[in-house]
């Protein structure tokens, strides 16, 4: 295997290199939000600087609309941020929410549950740090009705200027769970650009509603894109820091073989 994987790396650096890299895993995001209709349905627009990964303790990082059970996702999950490149800086504050952007094929621009809202997060580590933050909206783990079907929960990570003025109505800490319009909060309190988002999917119960078929099908055929940056990610954050070379020639084996299909998916969607 690591002979092979020697000659993997000798003959397709350019392809597993590309893999690997968070430029290259956000354009599977950025696939991914216009497979699930997130794009334009919740956000207009979607031109993410950095990763953003999911991880819910005993879980760990979901993969980009991971289906995963209420239960799972019940405690607040660590939110991770990676910039695309070395030119990104990620020293700024930035507001964290958390959406409920409904089953697939919902037009939801102007009303979505708000099931996490948080002024003036900073990245600390690589991940999202709340400690000199203000929880608008506490964390509140998805609970879609019984039968609704799939339901896209949205996390985004938006710039935060000194400008950033809460509109009344959400401007004190603790106020519940919502229905809100992201985009006029967005547009009215003056907040920037998106820095990075994603999402994962719950449902409860059997689905009574007819899903696109679009998005459900082209969605889950995006994830070998994902799956390889997951397998990457895992196998470094598994606390085992004398196999980390063993372990990454094991990532780029993996990554070379799905970075073919992600690549032609991709130069696909882009043809399409
Ligand atoms: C870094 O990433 C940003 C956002 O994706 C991109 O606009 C920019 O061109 C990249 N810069 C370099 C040097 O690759
Ligand atoms: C920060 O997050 C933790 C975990 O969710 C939460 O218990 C705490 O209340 C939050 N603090 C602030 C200031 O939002």
């Amino acid at each position: 295997m690591f002979t092979l994987s020697l000659l993997f790396a000798a003959v397709l650096p350019f392809v597993s290199a590309q893999s690997d890299s968070p430029a290259f895993r956000i354009e599977g995001v950025e696939a991914h939000f216009t497979q699930a209709g997130i794009v334009p349905s919740l956000l207009p627009t979607f031109n993410p600087s950095a990763l953003l990964t999911i991880n819910y303790d005993g879980v760990g990082d979901l993969t980009p609309g991971q289906s995963v059970s209420q239960e799972q996702v019940g405690p607040t999950p660590t939110v991770k941020i990676e910039a695309a490149n070395s030119s990104i800086s990620l020293s700024d504050k930035y507001t964290l929410v958390m959406a409920d952007a409904d089953v697939a094929g919902t037009t939801n621009e102007n009303s979505v549950t708000r099931h996490w809202l948080v002024n003036g997060v900073t990245i600390s580590n690589g991940q999202v740090s709340n400690s000199s933050a203000t929880a608008i909206t506490q964390y509140a783990g998805p609970a879609p009705a019984e039968g609704s079907g799939p339901h896209r929960y949205v996390i985004i990570l938006y710039q935060q200027p000194d400008s950033f003025s809460a509109p009344s109505g959400l401007s004190e800490p603790n106020i519940g769970v919502d229905k809100f319009d992201l985009n006029a909060y967005v547009k009215d309190s003056g907040l920037g650009n998106i820095i990075a988002a994603n999402y994962l999917t719950v449902e409860v119960g059997q689905s009574t509603v007819s899903v696109s078929a679009t998005s459900a099908v082209e969605s889950s055929t995006l994830s070998p894109i994902a799956t390889s940056s997951n397998s990457g990610t895992a196998s470094s954050d598994s606390a085992n820091p004398t196999q980390t070379s063993n372990n990454e020639n094991g990532a780029s084996i993996f990554g070379v073989t799905t970075s073919f299909v992600g690549l032609s998916l991709v130069l696909g969607l882009l043809m399409a």
